[in-house]
């Protein structure tokens, strides 16, 4: 059989928990160069802290351009409290926020999704989460992470000013609301726009620009509009009532954890960040697990890789044209949570305890 082209892949493991997670994903694309016909080459590099440490900066530059020449980037995690005193422009975070905003991955979409082996691990009563299956659509690249001006400042009696922007253009508005409005089209057609147009312009403006692009482009799905924190509640009250959701960068960061939460763990959620097709076709991209460097059972083998390996499975659907790898790695952690293998973070009564090299593993031998 003649090898399929080869594709670039740039692994950024980063901090805390990440080089653990994202080691299992190598394990899992040195599995698919052995035994399938495909010709990963993958290479890895520093990020976050881990970069700080050795380069002190977040980021390199020569980083930064290899990213932007892979096929896809898979990213661990940034962060942790060995660099929380920094300086607010030298800290793990701002590599990660480099990123998103230099390649322009504007749309992160974060399926939020309860498998059905798991509808006891979260604390929501089961009839509430079970058949879960949410897209949230958030937009990265704009709103208060990034607006000017910011900062901190002196200010008269002594005191200090902190400042934050949140703004929106209609083009971010537009190109964000068709990514939600696309991907509605292949679920259930439905989409909850989220903002707190009662209090804020951009709210108002976020709804108004979000209607127009469904009034012109897409009169089939169904859209409604709800301020953001009654959205926060309506995830607890009868989260499967949404399909997908679309949300700011903020609102998007906040709802995401909280949906997360539904499926049982930080630990089982994967994402993926995208960017415009530039003009020869190729769509910039970063995948990375929702959660983030937990680092109070970092280098313990107790991470749950699942997020990280499922980041894998976008990657390999949404960048490498692999659909059927993916369906394959999607079947295949599915079918180790079948056998009732749990990392610490979803054990429950009657399951088999594991670790993360050996969830890793399992998943492996279920590829096979
Ligand atoms: C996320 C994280 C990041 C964010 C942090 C680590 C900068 O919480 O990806 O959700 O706020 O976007
Ligand atoms: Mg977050």
């Amino acid at each position: 059989m003649s090898k399929k082209n080869s594709r670039k892949i740039l692994l950024l493991p980063g901090d805390g928990i990440g080089p653990e997670v994202v080691s299992e994903v190598k394990k899992i694309l040195n599995w698919f160069n052995s035994k399938k016909s495909l010709d990963f080459s993958f290479e890895e590099e520093l990020i976050g802290g881990a970069s700080i440490d050795v380069n002190k900066i977040p980021i390199t530059d020569e980083v930064f351009y290899k990213s932007l020449e892979s096929d896809a980037v898979i990213l661990g995690a940034c962060g942790g409290p060995k660099w929380d005193n920094l300086e607010f422009s030298k800290k793990p975070e701002r590599a990660l926020l480099k990123l998103r905003k230099e390649l322009k991955l504007f749309a992160n979409l974060r399926p939020a999704i309860c498998f059905k082996q798991l509808v006891d691990s979260s604390t929501l009563k089961p009839e509430i989460v079970s058949g879960l299956d949410i897209m949230i659509v958030r937009e990265l690249t704009g709103g208060i992470y990034f607006g000017e001006p910011r900062g901190i400042k002196p200010i008269e009696n002594n005191q200090r000013q902190g400042i934050n922007t949140h703004s929106y253009t209609t083009n971010e508005i537009h190109r964000i609301a068709k990514v939600a409005f696309d991907l509605a089209k292949k679920r259930k057609n439905k989409v909850t726009s989220c903002e707190k147009s009662n209090v804020m312009e951009a709210g108002v403006l976020w709804r108004e620009e979000v209607q127009v692009i469904k009034d012109k482009e897409y009169k089939s799905v169904e859209l409604n509009h709800m301020l953001a924190d009654n959205c926060a509640m309506q995830l607890l009250r009868n989260p499967k009532q949404f399909d997908v959701i679309l949300a700011d960068n903020l609102f998007g960061d906040m709802l995401s954890d909280e949906a997360a939460m539904l499926t049982g763990s930080l630990g089982l959620l994967p994402s993926a960040s995208l960017g415009a097709k530039d003009k020869n076709g190729k769509i910039r991209s970063l995948y990375e697990p929702v959660h983030g460097s937990a680092p109070d059972i970092a280098n313990k083998n107790l991470a749950n890789p699942i997020a990280t390996i499922l980041s894998l499975s976008m990657a390999l659907r949404y960048s490498l044209d692999l659909d059927k790898e993916a369906d394959q790695l999607d079947a295949a952690v599915q079918q180790v949570l079948d056998d009732g293998l749990r990392t610490k973070d979803i054990l429950s009564k009657g399951k088999k305890e594991v670790t993360t090299t050996e969830m890793g593993d399992a998943i492996i031998s279920k590829l096979k």
